[in-house]
């Protein structure tokens, strides 16, 4: 019939406890490599240092401004460090044409918003430093100095591959002559989140983010970070696991419709792991999934006309239709089925009007199905990920220890960010759930961060200021 039919083409979305242990192993296998010397280069994983060396402990003061690129929108913010925190903030949603123009467009276009924003905070003879998220995978030479390894998350303005994104922002800066820019601070979004968490509540171990794109940072040992030349201390790494996959371990978990999807995606080929977790692709998957289903009439299948059926399919081939926040609001436990109703007659699918009720019913309930296996997968390789960087955490700890193993070394604390992480109404307990099941013998927990880029960007340049005043 045809609810067995439908879990059989979903079957190939469930990944056993077993499978993702060996995606576990496989992504540490990852990380050794993206941390030595000489496989940095040939890895998908890139491991890249941040030159974060310490965390905040409380005593940073100051006034900074931050600068949050590379999420659903851009930010800029006006932090007071001092015993609290206080924050005033502008955003904005960054428009297609610049996320995909000219590079000089869109560093002027940022230039533009501080501008504007230290206009209206009164700001204007004050040269303050600057946190700088900047949530794409970069070769950070210095705290002020990261050149762009590549663009994800459907960024692909020219110019800007190769380059230090700070050197492009001060000629913005010097083009536009709106203001002084103090000295810059580059981080990336998860160590941004590390850092706001350690702050707000003293303990954090990993910064992870799930919202259009996916990626993790953790403070590592040096002596295991290769391509640094330093043994002592540890520094925050920005694991750029949203890559991994390139290198072939995921070949087998890659669906036919991850294949679709990666393929029509800008970016095909690369940041696979990424494209199967994360907000800017879900979406996407649960329409390919869609599309399958109504061509095999066993969604809107026999039930409705041939007249119908190629205007359905005409909507539901349409790229980016299906948002990624439908999967959300279609999987909300009461109000889901009734979203799910008007979902599909606001995609212009006439959706009640066309079929019986059982068979709005029927429908309703395999497309909560698709939405359901897709999250929890997403969920699930997630967990798989988080326990790889918590084992390397313990184990470092363990060393740290000369061997001996106790129970406080077994906790870690995650802070999280990210659309996909906050506003899914299961991803969290699927999270959760998978964790405790992969990593039994720790005790990971998960904290939210509030606008972690904000605060977490204006607190690593509070941290550079205080490390640099103490060696003056
Ligand atoms: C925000 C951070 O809260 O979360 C951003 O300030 C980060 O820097 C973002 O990139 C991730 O979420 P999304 O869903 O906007 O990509
Ligand atoms: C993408 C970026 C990465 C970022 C993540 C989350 O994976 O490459 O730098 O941290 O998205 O925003």
């Amino acid at each position: 019939d045809i609810r067995s039919e439908v879990l059989q083409i979903l079957q190939c979305f469930q990944l056993s406890e077993d499978k993702l242990k060996d995606i576990s192993d496989a992504l540490e296998k990852e990380f050794v490599r993206g941390l030595g010397k000489d496989t940095q280069e040939a890895a998908s994983v890139k491991m890249l240092p941040t030159f974060i060396v310490d965390t905040p402990d409380g005593t940073e003061k100051g006034d900074f401004l931050a600068l949050d690129v590379g999420g659903t929108n851009l930010r800029v913010h006006h932090v007071h460090v001092d015993k609290e925190l206080t924050t005033e903030s502008e955003e904005e949603k960054i428009p297609e044409e610049k996320m995909t123009g000219r590079g000089d467009d869109l560093f002027d276009f940022i230039v533009d918003k501080i501008s504007a924003f230290i206009d209206s905070q009164k700001l204007k003879d004050q040269v303050l430093p600057l946190g700088f998220t900047f949530s794409f995978p970069c070769q950070q030479k210095a705290i002020d100095k990261s050149i762009l390894i590549r663009w994800t998350k459907g960024f692909s303005c020219s110019g800007v591959d190769g380059k230090d994104v700070v050197q492009l922002l001060k000629e913005a800066v010097d083009r536009k002559q709106g203001f002084k820019m103090g000295p810059v601070s580059v981080v990336n979004d998860t160590a941004a989140t590390l850092m706001s968490c350690i702050y707000r509540n003293k303990k954090c171990d990993i910064g992870l983010i799930v919202g259009t794109g996916t990626n993790a940072c953790f403070m590592e040992d040096m002596r295991n970070v290769q391509c640094v030349d330093c043994e002592d201390g540890q520094m925050c790494i920005n694991t750029e696991w949203g890559a991994f996959g390139e290198e072939g371990s995921l070949k087998d978990v890659q669906t036919d419709f991850d294949i679709e999807v990666d393929k029509k995606s800008n970016n095909p080929g690369v940041h696979i792991f990424e494209k199967m977790i994360s907000g800017l692709y879900l979406g996407e998957i649960v329409r390919v999934v869609l599309v399958k289903l109504t061509e095999d009439e066993l969604l809107f299948g026999g039930q409705i006309s041939d007249k119908f059926r190629p205007s359905v399919l005409r909507v539901l081939k349409t790229p980016s239709q299906f948002k990624t926040e439908f999967i959300s609001e279609i999987e909300e436990q009461d109000k889901g089925p009734e979203n799910t109703v008007e979902i599909l007659n606001k995609l212009g699918l006439d959706f009640s009007r066309d079929l019986g009720r059982d068979w709005v019913e029927e429908n309703v309930k395999i497309i909560r199905w698709v939405c359901k296996t897709i999250s929890t997968r997403a969920a699930h390789l997630c967990a798989a990920a988080v326990t790889t960087i918590a084992m390397r955490i313990y184990a470092n700890r363990i060393y740290a220890n000369r061997g001996e193993k106790s129970t406080a070394d077994r906790n870690i604390t995650v802070g999280v960010d990210g659309t996909v992480y906050k506003k899914h109404p299961n991803f969290k307990k699927e999270l959760e759930a998978m964790v405790q099941q992969l990593a039994p013998e720790l005790h990971i927990t998960f904290q939210d961060s509030e606008d972690g880029s904000g605060t977490g960007a204006a607190l690593t340049a509070a941290v550079v200021q205080r490390l640099q005043n103490k060696k003056a």
